[in-house]
C-alpha cells in the first residue's frame, strides 16, 4: 500500500511508517507546504494520506486520489486520512463521509501544551508583555511610573470560556489558581465536568457582558464561523481582554480591528488568524493592544513528537483495518 505525507515528519512518526512493512512511504520532504498542484498529483493512487491543518482536503483532492480507482476498479482506494491536528475543519467531512474514508486525528495529546500557550498568550496580552519588551529596547522606559504600562490582572476576575471542551477545561484548570473569582462558559450544552472548575453555564450574551477575559476554545463549524463579530465585541466590557487559540475564522477580523482601535475592548491575543500566515502589513499588526502568535498552541518538542507518532499509528491502523488509537467517529 502507498501513503503520502504532505510534509516532512521525523522521529518516531516516520520510523513507525518506514519499518511497518505495511506501506511504501512517500512524502513532501520539506518544512514548507507543498503547492496545491503537487498535492493533487501526489495523492493519485494512494491508500493513505497524512496531512496538516494547512492542507484543504476537499472533493478535488479526494477525486484526484480516486482517479486510478475510477479507471481500474481493482486499483488502490484512499482508505484513511490522518491529520496531524485536533482540528479537522480543513477536511470537507461531507465529501470524506461520502467516500467512506476513515479519519484519524490527534486529540488529548496536545491539550496541555495548547492550554499552557493560551494562558501564556492571555497573560502576555493582559499585562502587555510584547509592548513592554519593545519599550525596553526602544528607550521608552524612562523611569518607574505609577500608571505606565498598566494592564489587567486575573486575580478577582471573571473569566468566560466559549467552548468548554478538552482544551477549554485544561485552560480553566490552569487559570483558577491565579485567583479567578468566577468562571463562566457557554456552548451548545452544559457539561458535567464543569463542576470541577466551578464553571457556570450561561448564555453567550451573559458571558460577554460579565467577563473580564474571554477565551475562545471552540471548534470551527458553520455555527461558530464569524461568531466573534461587531455585535459580539459590542457586548463585551471596554476593559475586557479577548483571546483566541482555536481557529481564526471564528473571528471577523475587520470587526475585531475596529473594536480594538476604537477602545470597544481592551486588547486581543490571537494564536490563530485568517489567513495563516497573517500578511505582515495586516492592520491588526499595527495595534499595540493586539498580540499575534503564529499558531503555536501545540508547539512543544515533546507534544509535536507525540502527535507525529499518533498520526503515524492512526494511519497504519486505517490501512490495516484495525482500531485507530484516535479515530474521528463521524
Ligand atoms: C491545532 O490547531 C490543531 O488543530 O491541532
Ligand atoms: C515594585 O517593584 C514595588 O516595589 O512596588
Amino acid at each position: 500500500m502507498k501513503v503520502f505525507l504532505t510534509r516532512r515528519i521525523s522521529g518516531e512518526g516516520i520510523k513507525i511508517l518506514q519499518t511497518s512493512g505495511v506501506c511504501e512511504v512517500s512524502m513532501w520532504d520539506s518544512d514548507e507546504p507543498l503547492p496545491r498542484a503537487e498535492l493533487l498529483k501526489r495523492v493519485q493512487g494512494v491508500d493513505g494520506l497524512l496531512c496538516l491543518l494547512s492542507d484543504k482536503i476537499d472533493a478535488e483532492v479526494l477525486d484526484a486520489a480516486g482517479l486510478f480507482k475510477a479507471i481500474l476498479p481493482m486499483g488502490p482506494k484512499l482508505k484513511v486520512i490522518s491529520t496531524l491536528s485536533v482540528g479537522y475543519d480543513h477536511l470537507v467531512m461531507e465529501e470524506v463521509k461520502k467516500r467512506g474514508i476513515r479519519v484519524g486525528y490527534t486529540p488529548d495529546v496536545l491539550t496541555d501544551a495548547t492550554a499552557e500557550l493560551t494562558v501564556a498568550l492571555l497573560l502576555a496580552t493582559a499585562r502587555r508583555l510584547p509592548e513592554g519588551i519593545e519599550e525596553v529596547k526602544n528607550g521608552g522606559w524612562s523611569s518607574w511610573k505609577p500608571l505606565w504600562m498598566c494592564g489587567y490582572g486575573l486575580s478577582g476576575s471573571t473569566v468566560g470560556i466559549v467552548g468548554l471542551g478538552r482544551i477549554g477545561m485544561a485552560i480553566a484548570r490552569r487559570l483558577l489558581p491565579f485567583g479567578v473569582q468566577r468562571l463562566l462558559y457557554s456552548g451548545r450544552t452544559a457539561k458535567a465536568e464543569a463542576a470541577e472548575v466551578k464553571g457556570e453555564f450561561v448564555p453567550l450574551d451573559t458571558l460577554l457582558a460579565e467577563s473580564d477575559f474571554i477565551v475562545i476554545s471552540c471548534s470551527l463549524t458553520p455555527e461558530t464561523q464569524g461568531m466573534c463579530n461587531k455585535e459580539f465585541f459590542s457586548k463585551m466590557k471596554n476593559t475586557a481582554v479577548f483571546v483566541n487559540s482555536s481557529r481564526g475564522a471564528v473571528v471577523n477580523q475587520e470587526e475585531l480591528y475596529q473594536a480594538l482601535a476604537t477602545g470597544q475592548i481592551a486588547a486581543a491575543g490571537l494564536d490563530v488568524t485568517t489567513p495563516e500566515p497573517l500578511p505582515t502589513d495586516h492592520p491588526l499588526l499595527t495595534l499595540k493592544n493586539c498580540v499575534v502568535l503564529p499558531h503555536v498552541g501545540s508547539a512543544t518538542y515533546s507534544t509535536r513528537g507525540i502527535m507525529m507518532g499518533l498520526a503515524a499509528r492512526n494511519l497504519l491502523a486505517g490501512l490495516q483495518g484495525t482500531a485507530m488509537p484516535s479515530e474521528l467517529h463521524y
